[in-house]
């Protein structure tokens, strides 16, 4: 985005003339952390606590994780855009027209995997009706996180996106969480005589999985309500589109562990319905920002897949996923894949593919479309490669190692008091 990274000095510039100031709904140029000037539209305003002006701003084209609080001197006063459509067009035009910067346009695929990474969003305009009008109510009701931060154990982290907490807490910049049970705080004094009694050490629930210093529990979202409602909230920190907050019971949750001898820190878990109509073996996925691009996310998934395995079932994740959940799925799906077609040779069938992972017949061909080795004929998806190929692709994609779930290390058994999990639609 070369021309909207003009790098002039805004505040500068605002010093020398007086412009009007801005006003909630206005367009301007505000400089975001990478120094670089990108179209944006005020949300709020509010009184800082030295009696300064900060001024909530939306980026365009970008996730709204990227919102933020800013103050005056970041806002180029000069650049109020007067017909923010026009404005938001330019962009529009620079992501989806762009080359990789040698003058070769780019791929489709490429251009996909460059829109996720960089979280380029879809405008209302590119979405169907119904799902632009949901857009805009969870938008309108979801639009300012007032919770800045929250100290987690050892970590500062700096939130993402709104979440339900209860009034009195909910409009705080800071919140303590104890990271073993869950429970937040308004004030740090609370939060260290709270460390001072609190006695437990790991997730509440059943230990599943233990390799070396990594652990997962199993916890009841019936057994344990408090502690997942809380672990609920503390996602929705950082996931944009999930609803569930205090309905807990319906879902199991698999809470992700590093283990030391002060005890078993969280770093991450998913949920998972009791019973999914809809063939889902995934509700909500998260790792927290310190501990992310670890490869703690796909073994989440890894855990999600091997469970379904182990019911004999096949299953997909929760829809829609978000920018980072397509990047680690694709990831995901796409190395289980190559494995498997390296292994069962280039004859293997989609329903085979499907048998052996877990993974839904939709997702097997959705991840072999996208990296070009599916032909349709004569009514169905078959394989068009070559073993050499694929050799080539396998190598580049085993080229890092992974954390992997290790099957000896799972003790884990379909639960009996439920009834049977239906076999996912496909
Ligand atoms: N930018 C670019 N690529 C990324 C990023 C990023 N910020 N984060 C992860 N990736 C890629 C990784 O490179 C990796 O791919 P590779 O192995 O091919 O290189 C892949 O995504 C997975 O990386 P992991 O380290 O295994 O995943 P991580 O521990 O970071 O967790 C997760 C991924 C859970 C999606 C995390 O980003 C997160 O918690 N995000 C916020 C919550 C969220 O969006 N959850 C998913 C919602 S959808 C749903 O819940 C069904
Ligand atoms: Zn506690």
């Amino acid at each position: 985005m070369a021309d909207l990274a003009r790098n002039n000095d805004a505040g500068k510039e605002n010093q020398e003339k007086s412009f009007p100031l801005p006003e909630i709904g206005d367009h301007y140029l505000v400089k975001r952390s990478d120094n670089a000037l990108h179209a944006a539209e005020i949300i709020q305003i509010r009184q800082n606590e030295s009696g300064g002006q900060e001024l909530y701003v939306h980026y365009e084209g970008f996730d709204r994780r990227l919102d933020e609080w800013v103050e005056l001197e970041r806002f180029d006063l000069s650049s109020k855009l007067e017909d923010p459509q026009s404005k938001t067009g330019e962009l529009t035009i620079l992501l989806t027209d762009f080359t990789d910067g040698t003058d070769r346009k780019i791929t489709r695929n490429q251009k996909r995997k460059h829109d996720e990474i960089n979280h380029v969003q879809k405008t209302f305009a590119e979405m169907d009706p119904t799902t632009a009008a949901l857009e805009k109510e969870h938008e309108a009701i979801t639009k300012i996180k007032y919770i800045d931060k929250i100290q987690f154990g050892k970590y500062e982290i700096d939130a993402w996106y709104f979440s339900p907490y209860p009034e009195e807490y909910g409009k705080l910049s800071k919140l303590w969480l104890c990271e073993f049970c869950l429970k937040y705080m308004k004030l740090e004094k609370s939060f260290r005589y709270h460390q001072s009694q609190c006695t437990w050490r790991h997730p509440p629930g059943k230990e599943i999985y233990r390799k070396g210093t990594i652990s997962v529990f199993e916890v009841d979202g019936k057994d344990w309500k408090i502690y997942c409602q809380n672990l609920c909230l503390l996602a929705k920190l950082f996931l944009d589109h999930k609803t569930l907050y205090f309905d807990v019971e319906p879902f199991m949750f698999y809470i992700l562990v590093e283990v030391d001898r002060y005890g078993c820190h969280l770093v991450g878990y998913f949920s998972k319905e009791k019973e999914s109509p809809d063939g889902n073996n995934l509700a909500c996925i998260l790792t927290l920002p310190p501990h992310q691009r670890k490869g703690y996310g796909k073994f989440l998934i890894a855990l999600s897949y091997e469970l379904s395995i182990i019911e004999g079932v096949v299953g997909s994740p929760e829809k829609p996923l978000s920018d980072l959940g397509k990047l680690s799925y694709r990831s995901y799906w796409t190395s289980v894949l190559l494995d498997c077609i390296h292994r069962l040779g280039v004859k293997v069938s989609m329903r085979e593919l499907e048998k052996m992972t877990s993974i839904s017949y939709t997702d097997v061909v959705s991840t072999l479309q996208s990296l070009n080795l599916i032909k349709y004929w004569k009514g169905s998806h078959i394989l068009c490669v070559t073993p050499r190929s694929i050799e080539e692709l396998h190598q580049k994609v085993h080229k890092r190692p992974t954390l992997t779930v290790e099957p000896n290390c799972l003790r884990w058994e379909k639960p009996t008091q439920r009834p049977p999990v239906k076999l996912a639609k496909r």
